[in-house]
């Protein structure tokens, strides 16, 4: 028998039942029937050399030229292989919970006092309170701007590894994590540090965004517009610790006008482009994010169709000028989480995702993780919601969740799929099929986290 001599490499993954490697995408987010190709290999495997990919294939050909002098072979025999998921829009750095207001959005404290239960909770009347009335009120937000603010530096670095390990364990290995709970200079700044720190301290490859643009604070709460002017004034200096500026464009947060001057300003000192848009309102926020040609848009619960073929537009357009630097692609993230949690669910609200897909909108999926629309960081637990409540299909989900997502970063070039010579993220589930992934919800089918080249989760 010929003796196997191969390539030297660090790692080999062989005989995956199904290998997604959302491979061959063009220089640009996945649209349309794109989205449900997940470049399937069946009887796939790859190599890793150092942190990238050097080999992605049948797992036939990746064993004969890598398994023999591999350090390290994982059988994944009747598992998926798949690229780690990018999570483009959390708010993962926040002291303190929210328990109270979760109780009086059910309407649990009304309830009680109505003496509504069972069926009755349904009703409008006995919905409890809105979440923006919570804000207007002084909580929500604000609530958690007072505990974070109250919170040293390294109390926020425990509480948000810990909330990283979670997301880890789950399957996320990139994501983005925006400021926002600071609300002025000196604890924005802190929180940009937190994610600084964690992002060369955690597995979990951290994008940050500058979100001093989240609500009015109560300092300004006379004086937004000294607010805005503020947040512009902090600009230069945090700049340094953040690749994105976002803003929170809503009825009691921040105006059309006010988005634009922030974000006009950040984009001019050479940030790049966030939008909070759309999530009760439609303020025009998809055509602004546009114009200014920002990375992404999100939310979109309610955006008019005008803009969402303005969307699919940019997407073709920039397909076709292939690499030449015009403005590019504008994503749209969508969290379905956040309606579901805020009880706005396909019914009322929700994204038009199937709308925005047919059109050839490019379109991702995110968790929001925040202490008050989306408590949970679980990426496969929003991937079946989007099926659910938003009617894509499982395929369209996968591109969203990881390809797709990272173009939602600008980070496509490095992470997001399989693929020679991109960093070598990786996520074995312990189910036969990628159906399965979507279907069986409530429970993780990660088994191993490989990040960067090694093994972050699992049999290290
Ligand atoms: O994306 N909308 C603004 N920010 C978060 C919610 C933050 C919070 O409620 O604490 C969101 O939904
Ligand atoms: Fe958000």
């Amino acid at each position: 028998m010929k003796k196997k001599t191969g390539k030297q490499c660090d790692l080999v993954v062989v005989n995956a039942s199904e290998l997604l490697t959302l491979a061959d995408a063009p220089h640009m987010p996945r649209t349309g029937g794109e989205m449900r190709d997940l470049g399937l290999i069946r009887n796939g495997g790859l190599a890793i050399e150092g942190c990238e990919f050097v080999a992605v294939g049948p797992s036939r050909e990746i064993e004969s030229k890598y398994a023999g002098k591999a350090k390290r072979v994982i059988d994944a025999s009747g598992k998926v292989v798949m690229p780690g998921f990018v999570d483009p829009h959390t708010h993962a750095v926040f002291a303190g919970w929210r328990d109270r207001e979760w109780v009086m959005r059910l309407g649990g404290i009304c309830n009680a006092e109505l003496g509504i239960r069972n069926a009755e909770h349904r009703t409008p009347q006995s919905r409890g309170m809105d979440y923006l009335d919570v804000l207007k009120a002084g909580g929500g937000i604000l609530e958690t701007v007072s505990a974070t603010r109250a919170a040293s530096q390294e109390e926020l670095m425990t509480i948000t590894k810990k909330h990283l390990d979670t997301m880890l364990l789950h399957g996320t290995t990139t994501a983005e994590v925006k400021s926002g709970y600071g609300l002025d200079l000196e604890n924005e700044i802190k929180i940009l540090k937190v994610i600084e720190a964690l992002g060369e301290g955690h597995p979990i490859r951290l994008i940050p965004t500058f979100l001093g643009a989240h609500a009015v604070p109560a300092e300004y709460k006379d004086d937004p517009e000294g607010y805005v002017e503020a947040v512009m004034g902090w600009l230069p200096e945090v700049k340094t610790l953040a690749r994105f500026c976002d803003v929170f464009l809503e009825e009691g947060a921040f105006n059309l006008a006010q988005a634009e001057r922030i974000l006009v300003r950040a984009k001019g000192l050479g940030l790049a482009l966030k939008l909070h848009a759309g999530e009760f309102k439609d303020l025009g926020g998809a055509g602004l994010a546009l114009r200014l040609g920002a990375t992404s848009v999100d939310h979109l619960d309610y955006v008019s169709e005008e803009d969402m073929v303005k969307m699919a537009r940019r997407a073709k357009r920039v397909q076709r000028l292939k690499g030449s630097k015009v403005q590019g692609v504008t994503v749209a993230v969508l969290l379905p989480g956040v309606p579901f949690f805020l009880r706005r669910g396909s019914a009322s609200g929700g994204a038009s995702a199937r709308v925005m897909i047919d059109l050839g909108v490019p379109v991702a999926i995110g968790t929001d993780f925040n202490p008050g629309t989306c408590p949970t960081p679980n990426m496969q637990l929003i991937m079946t919601l989007a099926c659910l409540e938003l009617g894509m299909t499982p395929e369209e989900v996968i591109s969203a969740a990881t390809i797709n997502a990272a173009h939602a970063l600008g980070y496509a070039h490095r992470v997001g799929s399989l693929e020679v010579g991109k960093r070598a993220d990786v996520l074995i589930l312990d189910v036969p099929t990628y159906t399965r992934l979507t279907y069986q919800f409530g429970v993780s089918h990660v088994e191993t986290v490989i990040k960067t080249g090694k093994v972050v989760v699992g049999d290290l």
